[in-house]
């Protein structure tokens, strides 16, 4: 993002939906992981620049951003796929076998955790639980949830995301950037409507 967009580009860009997104919150520091979601919704992820813009918008500490930014795994440093796959391991998904399924999705995309695949559609990282231990083992494509994962459903699933072209992709979204200013309607609507495993929800259910 930094040799595409500077500084004063976010400003320009995103002064307005995220003085929307303080109006929900009684300080403007309340307001700082929609404002991040916000640029990486836009951008696709974040950076430095983005840390700074965001930080000069709300007139808070460039710190506040940085330690939020750093901290949660939903913000993005680095350009990902266009389908993140973010798989829990932890012990209940463990115990049901999601490190077999990461051994097969690494197998079957050809690259490593932490990767994105050669074609950029598919980004693949391991997660800290992501509530639905009950339907273990549980992975989150994008913001859409798929439960009761088997390798038979994984490779049901890769095979209609590699077909589908329902979300844009981060260039793409780019350049819908250019078109339109993004507004707080759009953001908190913005779910992945990706393809069907018949397993996929859009909200955890917790343990
Ligand atoms: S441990 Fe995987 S969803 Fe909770």
């Amino acid at each position: 993002m930094t040799a595409a967009y500077s500084k004063q580009d976010i400003i320009a860009e995103l002064t307005a939906p995220i003085a929307d997104i303080v109006k929900c919150y009684p300080t403007q520091r309340s307001a700082i992981m929609p404002a991040l979601y916000l640029a990486q919704d836009t951008y696709g992820f974040l950076d430095e620049t983005a840390y700074r813009a965001i930080a000069e918008i709300l007139d808070i500490p460039e710190i506040w951003v940085f330690e939020l930014a750093s901290f949660y795994t939903l913000y993005k440093n680095k350009k990902i796929g266009k389908y993140n796959l973010q798989l829990c391991t932890n012990v209940p998904c463990m115990l049901r076998g999601a490190y077999d399924l990461l051994g097969h999705l690494q197998t079957r995309l050809g690259i490593n955790k932490g990767d994105t695949s050669t074609d950029g559609l598919f980004t693949l990282t391991t997660v800290e639980c992501i509530g639905s231990c009950d339907l273990a083992p549980a992975m989150m494509v994008n913001e859409t949830y798929h439960t009761n994962l088997s390798k038979e459903r994984v490779d049901k699933l890769l095979d209609q995301l590699s077909q589908s072209s329902i979300k844009p992709s981060v260039e793409e979204s780019k350049s819908s950037v250019e078109k339109s200013k993004p507004s707080v309607e759009k953001n908190n609507a913005s779910t992945d409507k990706g393809p069907s495993t018949g397993t996929e929800s859009s909200a955890g259910n917790g343990p």
